[in-house]
This record gives C-alpha cells, sequence and structure tokens, in this order.
C-alpha cells in the first residue's frame, strides 16, 4: 500500500475526508476538507457516473461520446451512513464512499466486490499547462481480466499491458505499437465471473495500465480535463458492452449494400481502368457492390474536386457503374490546400474557419497536396459548412458514400505526425487546444461529412468511413484498422483488431484485406479473404505500389477461393443485415470474442484467434502459411462443421481440417439461418424463395431474421419484418415455430427449409396443424421442404 507520504512526495494530491454531503435526486455531492468534488451520479441501476473537481469546481459538463438518445432510469435508490462510510444502493450495485479517503469500493448486493479503489482519484497540478493530471488507480481484482479499448493491435486480453490514446497516423503499424489510429477509453475487467466496464470520458491523452507496473493496481489517467469515467456493471459481459454502447450511440442501419462487398486501391484511374476494372468483376462472376477512388480522383489533391483528365465526366461514369450495380466511394481529407484560387479555401478563408495557432496565425501542415489548413470540425459553424460542401457530389455527380482519412489529423514531415498543440479548437463553445481536442478532431470531421452524406443522399441512406475516431464515433461512421502490412501477423492482427473493436462499441468495422503495404502471396490473400468476408466491413484495399489486389490478381485457384467466400457472404447477407440491425437497436456487438460467447468459461478468457459472427456462427481463420488446418478451442456446446455437417462437441481444444479453399466454421446447434441466393450486387435479383438452414437440436434454440427495403427510412414507419423462429427438437420431431412483426412484405412467398442433422426419416408434416402431403412439401432426399412463408408453425415428425 502506498502511504500518503509517498504519494505526497512523487507530486500527487489526493482528498481527505468528507465534511459535506448532499444529495439531488440523482447525483450525489461529496465534499471533501481539502477541496475536491465527488459528484456520483445514478443513471441507471447498474450505471453510474463519477467525476471529481478540485478546488471545489467542476468543469463545464460537455461530452462528443455521449448519445442524446442514451437511456437513463432506475428503480430504486437508497442512501445511508455509518461511522467511517456512506452507502449509495440501487437494486443492483452497493457503493461505498470512505469518509477519510473519498476511496470507493463498488460491489453487487451480495456483497461480492466488483471494482475498488486504491488509493482512488489523485492529481498533479500541471504548472505548464494550467489545469491537472487526473488519475485513478483501482485494486486489481484476482485473476482479473482486461478487455476492449478500441484498435490496439496486442493481444485481445490486455492484463500485464499498458497503453494510451492519442489518434496517430501510424503507416505499417507493428504489433503492439500504440497507439494507433483510434481513441476509445472504455474497458471491461471480467474476475469471479463478474463483468463491469469503465469508460473515462476524458479527450485528452489518457493512460491505462492494467497490472502492467504494478500486479495489483489497474490505472488511468489523463493529461488534462476531469477525471469523469462511467461505471457499468454486467455480470453478464454483454450488458456491459451494451450499456456502455447505449450510452455512446450506435448507428443507424446502413443501405444493405454497405455491406457487401467492396473494392478499393490507392488509386485507381483514370475512368478507363476503373471501367476495365467493374467489367472484370461481372465477367468472372465476383459479386461487388462498391469501388472506391482513393486522392488520386482529385485536381491537385484538392477535395471536393475533380482531376478532369483522368475524370473527364465523372457523373456519368458513376451512373454507368450505378446502371451496373456499382456504388463508388470517394476519399475526402481534412487538409485543405493553400491556393488563393482554390474555392474550398477562399470560403473556408473569408469565415475564419481554418484551425489558428496560439498567438494567431493559421494552423499549417504537410499532407498530400503540400501545405494545407485545416478546418476546425469542432466548430459547429464549420462542420455546417462543411456538411453543405457534400452538395455537389451527392446530389448532382451521384456520389454514393465518403470515406474520410488522415482526419488524426495527420500531418506530414513533423515528428508528433499530428497538429501542434497550441492550435486552438472551437471545442463547440469550449474553446481549448489541440491537447484536449486532439482525439476528438478526426470523430468531429466525420460527423460533419456523415451529415452532408445524409442529407444529400435522402431518401437513401448514408454511408461514411473514417480512420480516426474517438468513443462514440460509431453514431456517424464505419471504420477501418488503417494502414496495415500484407503479412502474416498483420492478418492475426486484423482479426483481434476487429474484435476489440466490436468490444469497444464500434461493430462496423473490417481491415484492408490483403494487406495496404507490401505484397501478400495468393495464400495470404485467400486465407485473409476467408477471415475479411466474417467482418461487419468488408473491403480489400492496398497502397497499390506493389502490384495488384483483385482477386484475379494470383493464380485462378485463389480467384476461384475469392469467389466462393464472397459468394458466401452474399448468401449470409440476411443475417448479418439481422446481426447489424441488432446492434443498431441493442448496441450488441456484432462480432464476439469468446470470452463475451461465454464468460463462465476460463478457456475463452486468453483465446485471440476464434470468434462468434453474429449469433450462432463460430468462425476460426487459418493464420499460418501451408496449414492443412489448425487447432482452435471449440467453446462449449454442440456445433456443426458448417461444411460437412458433421457434429463437433465443444469445451475443448482440438484440430480442425482446413485446406486452402476451407475456414474453420461452424454453426450452433439448433441455429436457423435466412440465406440469400448469390446475388453479383444487392438487389441484383427479385428472391423469389429464401432458403432457412435449419440446424436440428435436441431441445430449443431460438434464432431471429430481420428485413426491410435495403435502403431508405420505410423501416421507420413499421415497414419492416421481423421473424423470431423457435425451435425445438425431439427424438422423432422437429418443431419450428415464427412469430412476426412488422409489415414489410418481401418479394418471396415461400421458405426452403434445408434440414441439417435430422436424426430420424421424414414420416409427414404439419403446417399450422394441417398435414400436408409429403410431395407438395417437396421433400428433397430427407433434407429439404418447402414451406409458406408466413406459417406460425411447422412440425416435422418420423422414425
Ligand atoms: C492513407 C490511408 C490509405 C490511403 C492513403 C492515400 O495512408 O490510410 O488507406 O490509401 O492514405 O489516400
Amino acid at each position: 500500500m502506498i502511504t500518503n507520504t509517498e504519494l505526497e512526495y512523487k507530486g500527487n494530491l489526493y482528498p481527505n475526508q468528507i465534511i459535506n454531503f448532499k444529495q439531488d435526486v440523482d447525483k450525489f455531492y461529496f465534499t471533501t476538507e481539502n477541496g475536491v468534488v465527488l459528484q456520483i451520479t445514478v443513471l441507471r441501476n447498474s450505471a453510474l457516473r463519477f467525476r471529481y473537481a478540485t478546488e471545489n469546481v467542476f468543469e463545464p459538463d460537455f461530452s462528443y461520446a455521449i448519445s442524446e438518445v442514451a437511456s437513463r432510469g432506475y428503480s430504486s435508490l437508497e442512501v445511508d451512513e455509518t461511522a467511517t462510510e456512506y452507502l449509495i444502493l440501487t437494486s443492483k450495485l452497493k457503493v461505498l464512499v470512505d469518509k477519510k479517503t473519498l476511496r470507493i469500493q463498488i460491489s453487487d448486493l451480495e456483497g461480492n466486490i466488483i471494482n475498488e479503489d486504491e488509493i482512488g482519484f489523485h492529481w498533479e497540478e500541471n504548472y505548464e499547462y494550467g489545469g491537472n493530471t487526473v488519475k485513478m488507480s483501482k485494486i486489481t481484482q484476482n485473476a482479473e481480466s482486461f478487455f476492449g479499448m478500441g484498435d490496439k493491435a496486442t493481444h485481445s486480453n490486455l492484463k500485464g499491458k499498458r497503453v494510451n490514446n492519442w489518434c496517430m497516423d501510424q503507416y505499417a503499424y507493428a504489433k503492439d505499437q500504440d497507439p494507433l489510429y483510434k481513441a476509445v477509453p472504455f474497458y471491461t475487467g471480467l474476475h469471479k465471473n463478474m463483468a463491469y466496464g469503465i469508460f473515462f470520458d476524458n479527450t485528452f491523452r489518457t493512460y491505462f495500465d492494467f497490472a502492467h507496473e504494478k500486479r495489483h493496481v489497474t490505472s488511468f489517467w489523463a493529461d488534462g480535463g476531469e477525471m469523469n469515467y462511467y461505471f457499468f456493471y454486467g455480470p453478464e459481459m454483454s450488458k456491459v458492452i451494451m450499456g456502455y454502447t447505449n450510452l455512446t450511440g450506435t448507428p443507424e442501419l446502413p443501405p444493405m449494400w454497405a455491406m457487401g462487398y467492396h473494392q478499393s486501391k490507392w488509386s485507381y484511374f483514370p475512368e478507363s481502368n476503373v471501367k476495365a476494372l467493374a467489367r472484370k468483376f461481372r465477367k468472372l462472376k465476383i459479386p461487388c457492390d462498391a469501388l472506391y477512388l482513393d486522392i488520386d480522383y482529385m485536381d491537385g489533391f484538392r477535395c471536393f474536386t475533380w482531376d478532369k483528365k483522368k475524370f473527364p465526366d465523372p457523373k456519368r461514369m458513376m451512373a454507368e457503374l450505378n446502371e451496373d450495380g456499382f456504388k463508388t466511394v470517394v476519399m475526402i481529407d481534412p487538409g485543405i490546400k493553400i491556393d488563393k484560387d482554390y474555392w474550398v479555401y477562399q470560403e473556408a478563408m473569408e469565415k475564419g474557419y481554418f484551425c489558428k495557432r496560439g498567438d494567431g496565425p493559421y494552423m499549417k501542415g504537410k499532407v498530400w497536396p503540400g501545405e494545407c489548413n485545416f478546418p476546425d470540425f469542432t466548430n459547429p459553424e464549420v462542420r455546417k459548412w462543411w456538411a453543405e460542401l457534400y452538395k455537389e457530389f451527392m446530389s448532382e455527380l451521384g456520389v454514393h458514400a465518403v470515406w474520410n482519412d488522415m482526419n488524426e489529423p495527420a500531418v506530414m514531415e513533423v515528428p508528433t505526425k499530428t497538429a501542434p498543440l497550441d492550435t486552438r479548437h472551437n471545442y463547440d463553445g469550449y474553446p481549448c487546444t489541440h491537447r484536449k481536442a486532439h482525439n476528438v478532431y478526426g470523430m468531429q470531421m466525420v460527423r460533419a461529412t456523415y451529415e452532408g452524406i445524409k442529407k444529400y443522399v435522402y431518401p437513401k441512406r448514408p454511408f461514411v468511413i473514417t480512420r480516426a475516431a474517438y468513443a462514440g464515433t460509431q453514431r456517424y461512421s464505419s471504420t477501418w484498422t488503417g494502414d496495415n502490412v500484407a503479412t502474416w501477423e498483420h492478418l492475426w492482427l486484423a482479426n483481434v483488431q476487429v474484435q476489440r473493436m466490436c468490444m469497444s462499441g464500434m461493430s462496423f468495422v473490417g481491415s484492408d484485406i490483403g494487406g495496404f503495404a507490401e505484397q501478400p502471396n495468393g495464400e495470404l490473400f485467400a486465407r485473409w479473404i476467408q477471415l475479411g468476408v466474417f467482418h461487419p466491413f468488408c473491403r480489400v484495399h492496398s497502397s497499390g505500389d506493389h502490384g495488384d489486389q483483385e482477386p484475379w490478381s494470383f493464380d485462378s485457384d485463389v480467384t476461384d477461393i475469392v469467389r466462393k467466400f464472397i459468394e458466401l457472404r452474399y448468401q449470409l447477407l440476411p443475417y448479418l443485415y439481422t446481426m447489424f440491425w441488432k446492434y443498431s437497436k441493442y448496441g450488441e456487438p456484432m462480432v464476439k470474442p469468446l470470452v463475451y460467447f461465454d464468460q463462465e468459461d476460463p478457456q475463452t478468457h486468453f483465446r485471440t484467434d476464434e470468434f462468434i459472427f453474429g449469433e450462432h456462427i463460430l468462425v476460426c481463420p487459418v493464420q499460418e502459411p501451408n496449414s492443412q488446418g489448425r487447432r482452435m478451442y471449440m467453446p462449449r456446446g454442440n456445433w456443426y462443421n458448417y461444411w460437412d455437417d458433421s457434429m463437433v462437441v465443444g469445451g475443448k481444444e482440438q484440430w480442425v481440417d482446413a485446406d486452402i479453399d476451407i475456414i474453420p466454421l461452424f454453426v450452433k446447434e439448433g441455429a436457423i439461418i435466412p440465406k440469400f441466393p448469390v446475388q453479383q450486387y444487392v438487389g441484383e435479383l427479385v428472391i423469389k424463395q429464401l432458403d432457412l438452414e435449419v440446424y436440428y437440436k435436441s431441445g430449443i434454440e431460438n434464432s431471429s431474421f430481420y428485413e426491410d427495403d435495403q435502403d431508405g427510412y420505410e423501416y421507420n414507419k413499421g415497414n419492416y419484418s421481423y421473424r423470431s423462429f423457435k425451435l425445438n427438437g425431439k427424438e422423432n420431431s422437429l418443431a419450428i415455430q415464427q412469430f412476426k412483426d412488422g409489415d414489410f412484405v418481401p418479394s418471396y412467398t415461400s421458405f426452403r427449409l434445408n434440414l441439417h442433422g435430422l436424426p430420424f426419416t421424414i414420416e409427414s408434416v404439419e403446417v399450422d396443424n394441417e398435414v400436408v402431403p409429403l410431395n407438395q412439401v417437396k421433400p428433397n432426399g430427407n433434407n429439404v421442404i418447402e414451406v409458406v412463408k408466413n406459417f406460425t408453425q411447422v412440425l416435422i415428425k418420423g422414425k
């Protein structure tokens, strides 16, 4: 235990005894003799907020992270006091506040300690910049594990690591390199089967130490601002993540095409190459929904312009691509070329929208176009202006979506790779320097972009991508993991990073498939595609300076494998879309690490490779060359091998065959998985019959299936369809009940049930209690039957 003298010696200050206590509805204030005020807010029964002021004064309460629609409300709240402590009780949590030290202990109602302060809040005055370095230290619990924290390229369990958050352009980053592009100061702790989360909502550079410096201490601190954190309790990890995601928000449903396969490169040009690329996809029958134009489409890298030599008539080109089922996504960067003859520069200059340095000059930095100025996206007026800049692109030229890059912001040829710290920002009316605004700069840029796109693609849905992000950015944008490398290690990283992002509230994420820097061989590319089709955002992108990275750039075996897996993704689109809907509505991560899936099984706490795609599909990428399979941990339960329907019993590590054209893929028994026919792009076919893959289970399993128009907003008016299925298998029967909600009428009239693992021969089929002659339901062998889509119950009996 650190003594107070030791603390003082290190220049730290810490609260002393409480001299005043006050309650104001859901807020509690504890004031110490030396002027520290702790404010505890009860947001929900299992969600609390802790804020600490020094010198008796709180900062203005403003956050970019918190969603306006975050839910509030608790059912019970009591306060008690003993000689040594105050006690706050909700229906889920007990919070003790120590009267002498202001230290906190949080336990469940049975008294199991979930989280407790070590020193708790302490701080150092910052003489250079003013304000404080604010610090919090907690006791690491026995066998505690830690997860989350955005895009950290390291083992998924953060125990023993120290990380920090400062959005950085990190070309060709290495494993364990830190920080990367995103700042998400949120983690989940797990011990004794109790999960909780801590979100430190502070935009300065933040640091987290997970029992790295001292085994028994977990701490976090920031270069400035306030000690301001949210606490979420499970005990299930799902409740923690959903609690956090509810607070920081979820995106609306994107158009379904955004979940298709996307092809990108730095850069496809001129028009003839883009058109040839599109033709090749259709010719080789490899499904694809979007093509990307990187910076070279611009005139001298000036945002919102076109290089008319490369793209003489972008409107016509994009219309023609669209005819063929391709959407065009273009890049927009934050740096605006300093050029007196350039209208965007002129406008921003006239209106005073560029960031300025501490003493007045404009902040200048070199990016692709050379010297640039940078709009202050933390100014709401600048965001409005920026949103309007998209008008021509979207509503006149027919651009479908926008990709915001370099928005950390990245600055070239300076050691810090970003804006100087004295750069000033509006911060929505709370002026500050870059120290505070840096981590939200990219988020506010993409927020402005999102607002512009949303306005100008209406009545269609917006789709936006960003590289930099702060907590809550998921409300506006999808993202990717930045400039990775074409190595096997980076395939491992892509898997871990995507899972981690999903555990950090940002599910709409993917990696540059195949690697951005350097060149993959065909084998690595094939293995990466096999993983990438199970990521919410599925795009091949590469730096283009090392040869091609299209599905056909390797030998024809690889092309066939790539096609096979992209086709699988297109078949699974209704399942993926349902996953997205659940993410959007409930904050449920689309991809789930095994620890999320089964936290009670300690084997899962240190697994990195296996993950659950949605609810019922288990995936484990092959991450080594020359493999014919791999060892993997099968989580508890019974699983069907997707490729041959053989049954695997989980709860142990085992070998799984996976030749180059196979990824280890399993379906949870009892699952019902909707599948589309293969289409070359979303909406190509009018679907006449929908496949439901039904995986027999002895017992009950629930599945769900959400549908709507795949774009637009009619679903908000009830024009959606939500089906939930309850499968109940017995020795000689299989019953499927369907519950239906919503008015959407899909194009198909019937379901084809593909029955997997049925342990009996079908003798009779009843639909809604009426026996249907077997020749009418067309049993094909023993495993396919056709039924009307709106059945309430199908009962299959046999011997
Ligand atoms: C950055 C991006 C990369 C892009 C390149 C050129 O490196 O991360 O995706 O291709 O800039 O715009």
